[in-house]
């Protein structure tokens, strides 16, 4: 495998590597949260006294003595706020302690009275509260119409109307979330588990009142995110709050259990999707109207629909969000929020309309391949996605496909392919970097490596710039007083800090060329890309990819196995091969858990999602993807970042469950238009077969 290995993979696999929750300032007290047991409703009584009966604890902080935070921009953050309960799970006291143990038994001691209100926590599709919003995620207008959908519908010769569904999905990363929070003089320090510090930082002195140089936040390694670290969550506020209202470092690290509630979820949705085509194929109506829901708290629109805006040439179109405010938990990111869960009901459609014409799936997507953006009509900065279809078709063997799949005794085998797309984001960085006296260089940005190999790949930039080996450079990140960098999200790391780090390298390099031997005190360069990062927004930019899937059904038990998943991504240029293919690797496997595994149910009775441990929540093992292949085109991009990449962490995972979707299709005739495609989905529908 070409490329470099995670410099700090020696420190993570000995131990040495220390995360949010591995800190213990002398002197430490244990913070543990008491959840709401009401799914909506006002408290009326809260009784401490019993878990104030045990001298290790120190305090129950409750909404009525808490301390009086600023507004929060995100509603879920104003943690014992008032006696309103949103949603069941909330915060509504906080029990801290000389020991975690006694934290813990203190917090199951409060005793909390409340006045329950009926709660609305089912999504039907004829709510009356169903609304459409101004703009869905991402900034993105909510509707857009192009052309005359109704009469594409009306002079189609084929037509496919089909509704999909995915379910509520929980990021569950494998640290949970962790802060140790203290206080000197009047500053604030903040070890979190975070995919971005400056972020933190802004919301907790927003919150408390202080300057951002008052404010110091610290997440240097982080066990995974997903998304759901990616906006301040309410553990690291509690955390603050206690150490200052008691006036010692405060630990809290929230249990697994806890996480369903309180650190979003990927949003259901429902998707009407309908296309308009010749017999040939060619798509001339598009439509995909998305439902999704959000909790009372905020308003959060998964934009499903606007990947269709970027995908395939049709003259009509009509993309809408609509969404529905329930006393459910609050949705927020997961893993490519919006094109995961639309591109899966769009490629789904696309493999229904291949059959209704009787077209080659991959032949299909070729013959619906725009000149420019279809929404926009801004030329694409780069787009290969056919290249992918036809190299993923070449690798997988997809010229051995029949028209259906196969028998193999009791088992139904068949394959599928979908395609995959993400934007690339670019936000503003600053970096610095600095040429030490014995011979080595130091990296310098405010980046966050959630496992991704961020630090890994900055340190191959500079390296790269300056001309020195990778082993001749360090990097360091996950800070809020370093540079500032933007959050590890929307893929947009690498082409963020990189370009910073790549300005900063750029000018010591040639500070170096200038000659003279560097002095003891090192020299150094910065950079900062504010006035840059919208260059070449003028393009339609996006990574595209083809995903293919091979499964095999038991016909008796209806149960889907995984035999093969094979991408082919391309995502600009390829900077450290070795992590980037464990980023794709990473998506597909998730794509593919997200396919037959992960669901998440809401109770209607308690108003929460019943799944809450890995054992509820079922994502994929290692048996569960047996053979899982990523590879990538070599893509030129100069409308990007000055080294040519697009993002990568997200991509994986969009189409991959169409993908095995579409092959579940083929191997058995049995279109599964719900997530997941557990034994449920099947039972009942194989026989005969
Ligand atoms: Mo990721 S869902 O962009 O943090």
């Amino acid at each position: 495998m070409s490329g470099h290995e995670r410099l700090e993979g020696r420190e993570k696999v000995t131990g040495a590597a220390r995360y949010a929750d591995d800190r213990h300032p002398p002197g430490c007290l244990y913070a543990f949260p008491v959840p709401a047991t009401v799914a909506r409703g006002a408290i009326t009584a809260i009784d401490t006294s019993a878990a104030l009966a045990d001298h290790r604890v120190l305090a129950v902080l409750t909404h009525l003595d808490a301390p009086r935070l600023a507004k929060a921009d995100d509603p879920t953050l104003a943690v014992l706020q008032s006696a309103r309960v949103a949603h069941r799970g909330q915060y509504v006291a906080l029990a801290v302690a000389e020991t975690l143990e006694a934290a813990e038994a203190a917090a199951g001691e409060v005793r909390v009275t409340y006045t329950a209100e009926p709660h609305d926590v089912v999504l039907v599709e004829d709510h009356p509260g169903i609304y459409a919003p101004e703009q869905a995620n991402g900034g993105y207008p909510a509707d857009r119409m192009r052309g005359d959908l109704d009469a594409a519908w009306s002079a189609a010769e084929v037509r496919i109307d089909a509704t999909y569904r995915t379910p509520p999905l929980h990021n569950h990363p494998m640290e949970p979330h962790a802060a140790t929070a203290f206080w000197e003089d009047g500053r604030l320090t903040a070890y979190d588990s975070s995919q971005g510090t400056g972020e933190v930082r802004r919301t907790l002195a927003a919150l408390f009142g202080l300057e951002p140089g008052q404010v110091l936040v610290v997440s240097e390694h982080v066990g995974g995110g997903f998304g759901c670290k990616g906006t301040p969550r309410p553990h690291v506020v509690l955390a603050a709050m206690a150490a200052r209202a008691l006036g010692r470092p405060v630990r809290l690290a929230l249990p697994r259990a806890h996480l369903a509630a309180v650190v979003g979820h990927r949003a259901p949705t429902v998707q009407r999707v309908r296309l308009a085509a010749r017999r040939d194929g060619r798509i001339e109506g598009l439509a995909q109207e998305i439902l999704t829901r959000s909790s009372t708290l905020r308003e959060f629109v998964e934009q499903a629909a606007v990947p269709a805006r970027v995908m395939y040439r049709s003259p009509a179109s009509r993309t809408t969000h609509r969404v529905v405010r329930q006393d459910v938990p609050t949705p927020s990111w997961m893993r490519a929020p919006g094109e995961a869960t639309g591109m899966f009901a769009l490629e789904s459609a696309m493999d229904e309309l291949a059959v209704a014409c009787g077209i080659d799936p991959v032949e299909l997507r070729l013959r619906n391949e725009p000149d420019a953006e279809p929404d926009s009509g801004r030329p694409f900065s780069s787009r290969h996605l056919a290249e992918c279809l036809r190299e993923g078709a070449r690798r997988f063997g997809w010229e051995r496909r029949g028209p259906t799949g196969r028998a193999e005794g009791r088992l139904l085998v068949g394959t599928g392919v979908a395609a995959s797309t993400y934007p690339v984001l670019i936000g503003p960085a600053a970096a610095e970097v600095r040429a030490e006296a014995d011979g080595t260089f130091l990296v310098r940005v405010n980046a966050t490596d959630i496992g991704t190999g961020a630090r890994t790949v900055l340190a191959v930039i500079a390296a790269e710039v300056l001309a020195v080996p990778v082993d001749r450079v360090r990097a360091e990140i996950g800070r809020s007083d370093l540079p500032r960098g933007g959050v590890a999200g929307g893929s947009s790391g690498t082409s963020s800090w990189g370009w910073a780090v790549h300005a900063a390298a750029s000018g010591l390099a040639r500070r170096l060329a200038e000659g003279g031997p560097v002095p003891v005190e090192g020299l150094s360069a910065s950079a900062d890309t504010q006035a840059y990062v919208k260059q070449g927004a003028e393009y339609s930019r996006h990574a595209f990819g083809a995903q293919f899937a091979e499964v095999q059904v038991d016909r008796d038990t209806g149960e889907v196995r995984l035999r093969r998943l094979l991408g082919v991504f391309a995502a600009g240029r390829i900077l450290n091969p070795r992590t980037a293919r464990s980023q794709f690797l990473g998506g597909m496997v998730m794509g593919a858990s997200m396919a037959l595994l992960e669901e998440s149910t809401m109770d209607a009775e308690f108003g929460d999602h019943a799944e809450r441990d890995l054992a509820s929540y079922h994502v994929a093992v290692n048996a569960d993807v047996p053979d899982v292949q990523a590879h990538w085109i070599e893509e030129e991009d100069q409308h990007v970042s000055p080294m040519g990449s697009k993002g990568i962490g997200e991509i994986g995972i969009v189409g991959t469950a169409a993908a095995v979707a579409n092959a579940v299709y083929h191997a058995t005739g049995v279109r599964v238009r719900d997530l997941p495609i557990g034994v449920r989905a099947l039972v009942g529908r194989l026989e005969g077969l």
